[in-house]
């Protein structure tokens, strides 16, 4: 077992991450340590509702709580004040009170959303995140932020437009969990670890480099040393700056161009991989904008490449568009385009003034055409 403990100074919070195959046995353990209550809600991704989310349930009733088990659709679309309401009515029937706990099981949505109604439920109830996909072990479940989307008129998604910061009261993951998870989700999830490694631990991408065998195979012991290390980075960051400052952006490396590709029909990518080729695409303009020498911007995009994910747009699309829709990008700060960029000492910086040209080159360089 590896486990951490997150600080969050300001609002003295302070709670374990714990990994461990075979954790979610022991679920209930868990759960009772930090909020010892007679009642509890089980929120679950209902693709597995019948297999991780029974384990969970039956550790959960052996605590003796009175468990109520909800049911979640875990895509985006669904992410809505409209499913929180019905959560809430769930939440209420079950005669959850104050002190009532959410366990949210499953990947990002789910704890983004369970998460949500636990922070606005009688003005907060406790939380426990227990994610089942590698992004959720090493990201999304760690730091506190919960939200749903907000749909536009325009018809696009309003990601997170609506959410709390509401802590866990423990974090546990199960790597056994990954055995379920199909192989391009466990590579979206290390398009995340390489991010991390990326922006403060370089050792980590060559353990990637070098493990992904051991990996792929889901082999335990290197999946929950893959999850601490990756997970630390975060927990690092978010213990310094729980609310975005300034230094929590850095998570967003890769994310400003991969957002403005992940909502393409024609490329078809899910967010690791729109994230796979941001970092790509930011580890060139890092390189022409003097940040990260051109070594250290191919062994990113090698480690990627080997992992399975893509370096390069699948098919072309135009970067005008792309540059365009950057500057709606929500880490906009000032109306100009604020980027993350790796530099050279194995770390990443905020930058507000990329200039167009290299931004440009950057989306060349992952296969974007002038028209
Ligand atoms: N996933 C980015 C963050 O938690 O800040």
């Amino acid at each position: 077992m590896q486990r951490m403990t997150v600080n969050i100074p300001g609002r003295g919070s302070r709670y374990e991450f714990l990994v461990k195959p075979g954790a979610l046995r022991d679920l209930g353990t868990y759960v009772r340590e930090v909020a010892p209550h007679g009642t509890a809600m089980l929120a679950v991704d209902e693709r597995i509702a019948d297999s991780h989310g029974a384990v969970a349930r039956d550790s959960l009733v052996s605590a003796e709580y009175h468990l109520q088990t909800h049911t979640l659709a875990a895509d985006e679309r669904h992410k809505t004040l409209d499913t929180v309401r019905a959560m809430y009515d769930a939440m209420l029937a079950a005669g959850m009170e104050r002190g009532s706990p959410v366990i949210a099981l499953g990947g990002g949505v789910i704890g983004d959303v369970a998460g949500f109604a636990a922070a606005t439920y009688m003005r907060g109830v406790p939380l426990v995140q227990v994610p089942t996909t590698l992004l959720a072990m090493v990201d999304a479940a760690i730091g506190g932020k919960t939200g749903v989307n907000l749909p536009l008129p325009s018809g696009s998604l309003g990601k997170n437009l609506i959410g709390a910061f509401w802590q866990p009261r423990v974090v546990v993951a199960d790597p056994d969990t990954l055995l379920t998870l199909d192989d391009r989700e466990l590579r979206c999830g290390l398009a995340e670890c390489i991010k991390h490694g990326v922006i403060a631990d370089r050792s980590l991408l060559s353990f990637i480099y070098d493990n992904l065998p051991a990996i792929m195979q889901r082999e335990a012991k290197t999946l929950t040393e893959l999850v601490a290390r990756s997970a630390a980075v975060k927990v690092a960051i978010v213990q310094a700056d729980e609310r975005e400052a300034g230094l929590r952006a850095l998570l967003n490396l890769g994310h400003t161009f991969g957002h403005v590709i992940e909502p393409l029909p024609e490329l078809n990518l899910k967010h690791g991989e729109a994230v796979a080729i941001g970092l790509c695409a930011a580890g060139h303009t890092a390189v022409l904008t003097g940040r990260l020498n051109l070594s250290q911007a191919d062994e990113i995009e090698r480690v990627i490449s080997i992992v399975g994910l893509p370096t390069r747009l699948p098919t072309p699309v135009e970067s005008g568009p792309l540059i365009a829709a950057m500057a709606y990008d929500k880490k906009v700060a000032g109306g100009r385009v604020r980027l993350v960029l790796p530099t050279s000492d194995g770390s990443a910086e905020l930058v507000d003034d990329a200039p167009r040209d290299a931004v440009a080159a950057a989306w060349a360089h992952v296969g974007a055409i002038d028209a």
